[in-house]
């Protein structure tokens, strides 16, 4: 049988993901060509990525270093099983990876998304507790207003309502800290609030009720990203790292928003000085040009697995796509761009400006807070059920800016090659947006 496409560009074929999809074939955002800090339209119009993609274009859109490395892979081996196969640039990018990655973290388990570096993590942890002979660790804590993607662990551990409604029953045996945020006590945080470490007792209260010998790892954005770029107070990651050392259960951090650079290091991590047990990564791990996803873990963790028979297979998990050619390749070429570009060190330098050009919305029409670490940022707007972040945001898109509206709210995170001129525009535009909104 002969398929016939249908006429229609917009055709109904195509479910998008997290769209209202009638809504958006009305006034469908459509791009044909990315370079750089910008988008492109067909008629030829370029809009001004905020959003680096999905936090994710880190070192800008086409960056050719990476396009030009795909192209070889693509050329040379175009996929082969990492199921008892393997291929030289999987080696590579994984010793490339560990050692940009936090110290003691010295291994990497590759998937193809944040989705499956969150999953992968999850199981990680508890299959390590079965190895170790301590199978009864098995519960799971996550936190308020975090999100660790859509499969059913990361759904589980996640901590956004809306998103787990239609989907239950998760995983049981998952509990959630509250977010370590309060607006009248840390409101407009410029980085982390100084105030608020106290937050990481609930973990120790949780664990006061659930007996801390069943539980197997705590979960965290160590700032908590689409769920409203919340920075964590001075002192509370210090203090979950300290609680779940002491009672022996993992710490899990989900880098997928903060990993490669956002915050001017390679890891939130090593911005904040705390390391986890595993890191989650994707995103800006290949740039957002391949999808990926890395799992890093601790040398204590890949031992234990270790120490089986040599015949026997440690883990049994894994995906067809699994540290596949094409995205290591642009793994390994987007980390030598970001380290022989500058690329976390003008995240850094330009951290403080575009914190200061976010800061001075305060008095702009509708702003109840603003929340900004390293090259991230959240503008929140008094509450119109959800309404008011979408209307803001149609009006800077059609300024030629791109920003996401969640809710009423506006997040930020443009490419890390940012310069002054495009922070001072994109402030520029939100400004116009809210007034016009008033
Ligand atoms: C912190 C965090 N974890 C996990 C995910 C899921 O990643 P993916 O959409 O690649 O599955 C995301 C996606 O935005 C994320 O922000």
């Amino acid at each position: 049988m002969t398929v016939q496409p249908r006429p229609n560009a917009l055709s109904e074929s195509y479910w998008m993901p997290f769209t209202a999809a009638r809504a958006f074939r009305e006034a469908p955002m459509m791009f044909v060509g990315a370079e750089g800090m910008h988008y492109l339209e067909s008629g030829g119009r370029r809009v001004l990525d905020g959003m680096a993609g999905l936090w994710c274009v880190n070192a800008g859109h086409g960056h050719p270093r990476i396009t030009e490395a795909i192209r070889t892979a693509a050329g040379q081996l175009d996929f082969v099983s990492s199921f008892r196969m393997g291929h030289p640039g999987a080696f590579a990018f994984a010793e490339r990876l560990t050692a940009a990655a936090p110290e003691g973290l010295d291994h990497v388990f590759f998937s193809n998304s944040g989705s499956e570096a969150v999953d992968s993590a999850l199981k990680i942890a508890r299959a390590y507790y079965r190895v170790r002979g301590e199978g009864g660790r098995t519960k799971l804590v996550g936190r308020a207003k975090s999100y660790h993607g859509v499969g059913f662990g990361g759904l589980s551990v996640g901590g956004i309502g809306r998103h787990k409604r239609d989907f239950g029953p998760l995983l049981p045996d998952v509990y959630h800290l509250p977010l370590p945020y309060d607006p009248a006590r840390m409101g407009f945080p410029n980085g982390r609030p100084a105030v608020g470490a106290d937050y990481a007792e609930s973990l120790e209260a949780l664990l006061a009720v659930q007996d801390p010998s069943t539980v197997a790892a705590v979960i965290v954005e160590p700032v908590t990203g689409s769920g409203g770029v919340y920075p964590p107070p001075q002192g509370y990651l210090e203090r979950l790292r300290e609680i779940c050392t002491k009672h022996g259960i993992l710490l899990i951090f989900d880098e997928v928003i903060t990993g490669f650079g956002r915050l001017g290091t390679c890891f939130a991590s090593q911005a904040f000085g705390v390391t986890p047990d595993l890191i989650a990564c994707a995103k800006g791990l290949t740039n957002g040009a391949v999808p990926m996803g890395a799992t890093l873990v601790s040398a204590g963790i890949y031992e234990a697995f270790m120490a089986g028979p040599p015949e026997a297979v440690q883990l049994f998990h894994g995906y067809t796509y699994s540290g596949h050619p094409l995205a290591c390749a642009a793994g390994l070429a987007a980390l030598e761009a970001y380290e022989q570009e500058g690329i976390f060190a003008n995240a850094a330098a330009m951290a403080e400006p575009f914190a200061q050009a976010l800061h001075a919305l305060r008095d702009a029409p509708h702003v109840v807070d603003i929340r900004t670490i390293g090259i991230l940022g959240a503008i929140e707007l008094a509450p119109r059920g959800g309404t008011r972040g979408p209307a803001v945001a149609d009006r800077c898109f059609a300024a030629g800016v791109l920003v996401r509206a969640a809710g009423d709210m506006l997040v930020l995170s443009p490419p890390l090659i940012l310069a002054p001129a495009e922070i001072d525009r994109i402030a520029q535009t939100i400004r116009d947006a809210l007034l016009a909104e008033a």
